[in-house]
């Protein structure tokens, strides 16, 4: 059971907040499993590519062609999540949270339908509009979005490694062959009918209910549904505190967040660490890894991409630990620093493949390694960075920052990846060794640690605090304390 869970304010779990917390991260689940689907049947969709091109234009498709239509395919995804993560919280404030899930998985379910659908109908636009669609499905319900528990973070997390066992399924003996990729495609849709189905047997969002609504009645009934208790006026009270303190900063909009000296450094750190995530390479791994090692000459390397999968869903629940008991600066330089190691060692390793065949191991070994470090470090810490360096007041607009850095990053390395690979060959992963050893230099000097700190500590470590800065210090010592008490929050998406 993730540990946030227990968090509850002590209270028991009951079947409704089961329910719920199943129900919300479905969506992470499809977040895992649409990031990691496209890597083992590359070829395989490849080759359909070429047999469409064929049929229209009776000739074969020209191999520039079909890395660009590839790239686009695996990196528009990102436009998609970039996209609908601006629009999420407009939509979520307007519908409410489980309305919007509800519209949400209709985006998830024609997306599905058209990568499914793409072969029948020999159309390649179909699947790349298919992976746009589910992309902005994913933008949504994906980093950070469980409207309805605290420890959320933790359920989704581990929902997105479950989803990272993906490429189990693209073995080409299951779902991964010639006839079978597409339902590995349209699988998606399965847990959105799921979600679908389960959704009106939720709740709302007692925290949405009161602080957006203002609805205290049904905002009470729900929390009795989800904590069983008859009893929820202590609940009841912390929102109403936490309202009370929301009222009194002032939303900050996204220019003027540039603007303020006060936010300008923090703001630079939050961009940096989201860039250090997706800058990592992580995601040349998950999109391209079996690629990467059918070209270096590995035996069998859907297996390396199966266990590269294994290993993430393993660690996110290790740093579902770390997280709780070290620092967030540490943890982050910790996974920063291992996967540089693993990025120089799986280099050394390919390229000596040609002479000594046991590198195939070590290669394997360190792409382990590389993601193991990553789901310590670069893969949870930014969020958590970005949600504590601001207060409530700018926090909407730093995430939305934050998530669009994150997502526009994601996509350069979905669409340049294999063209740089093409150049490099294995040395590919020295340009990402070096960007994490930035990242690492970076973080070492200018990150401050933000676990367990008020907001007046922290921004203490940025060097220019006015007397104006000062007394804006004091109102966020304020509203620390409420995204404690945060129970059925997200607090980052209002
Ligand atoms: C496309 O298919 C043809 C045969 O139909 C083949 O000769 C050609 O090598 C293929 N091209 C690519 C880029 O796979």
């Amino acid at each position: 059971m993730p540990a946030g869970f227990q968090q509850l304010g002590g209270e028991t779990v009951t079947g409704t907040l089961a329910l719920s917390v199943f129900t919300a991260v479905l969506g992470s689940l499809e977040f895992g499993y649409n990031i990691g689907v496209i890597n083992a049947p590359q070829k395989i969709i490849e080759e359909n590519y070429n047999a469409t091109w064929v049929h229209r234009y009776g000739q074969a498709i020209p191999a520039g062609t079909l890395t660009s239509l590839w790239s686009l395919s695996v990196a528009i995804f990102s436009i998609g999540g970039m996209l609908s993560s601006f629009c999420v919280g407009f939509v979520s404030e307007w519908l409410g949270r489980r309305k919007a899930m509800l519209i949400n998985n209709l985006l998830a379910f024609m997306g599905g339908t058209l990568m499914g659908l793409s072969k029948v109908c020999r159309s390649f636009e179909m699947l790349i509009l298919g992976r746009l669609v589910i992309g902005a499905y994913c933008g949504e319900a994906g980093i950070r979005l469980d409207p309805y528990v605290r420890g959320r973070d933790s359920a989704n997390q581990s929902a997105r490694g479950a989803g990272h066992a993906a490429p189990i399924l693209g073995l080409e003996q299951l779902l991964g062959g010639e006839e079978l990729w597409p339902i590995l495609m349209g699988l998606t849709v399965l847990p959105t009918v799921l979600q679908m189905a389960l959704l009106p047997f939720c709740p709302e969002s007692p925290r949405f209910l009161y602080i957006v609504r203002c609805q205290e009645h049904h905002a009470k009934r729900g929390l009795r549904r989800l904590t069983g208790r008859q009893e929820v006026g202590d609940l009841l009270a912390e929102m109403k505190e936490e309202k009370r303190r929301m009222d009194m900063e002032r939303k900050v909009s996204i220019a003027e967040l540039f603007r303020s000296p006060l936010h300008r450094q923090p703001m630079v750190i939050s961009i940096l660490l989201q860039l250090s995530q997706q800058l990592s390479g992580i995601n040349a791994i998950f999109y391209y890894s079996t690629s990467i090692f059918t070209k270096a000459g590995v035996q069998s390397p859907v297996y390396a991409t199966i266990g590269a999968g294994v290993v993430n869903c393993a660690f996110t629940v290790v740093s579902l630990f770390l997280v709780e008991r070290m620092g967030r600066r540490t943890l982050h330089m910790l996974g920063l620093g291992g996967m540089c190691v693993c990025a120089v060692v799986m280099t050394i390793a390919l390229s000596l493949l040609d002479t000594v065949p046991a590198m195939s191991y070590v290669s394997m070994l360190s792409i382990f390694g590389f993601v193991a470090f990553f789901e310590v470090g670069p893969g949870p810490i930014p969020w958590f960075i970005v949600a504590e360096l601001f207060s409530q007041g700018p926090r909407p607009a730093a995430m939305a920052v934050a998530g669009c850095s994150n997502w526009t990053a994601n996509f350069i390395i979905g669409m340049g990846f294999q063209y740089v690979a093409e150049l490099c060959g294995p040395y590919v992963f020295l340009i990402f060794a070096a960007l994490l050893l930035f990242f690492l230099v970076f973080t070492f000097f200018r990150v401050p640690e933000t676990r367990g700190k008020t907001f007046d500590q922290i921004s203490a470590n940025f060097h220019h605090a006015s007397a104006d800065d000062a007394m804006m210090d004091m109102d966020m010592e304020l509203n620390k304390t409420s995204t404690e008490l945060d129970y059925f929050g997200d607090e980052s998406i209002n």
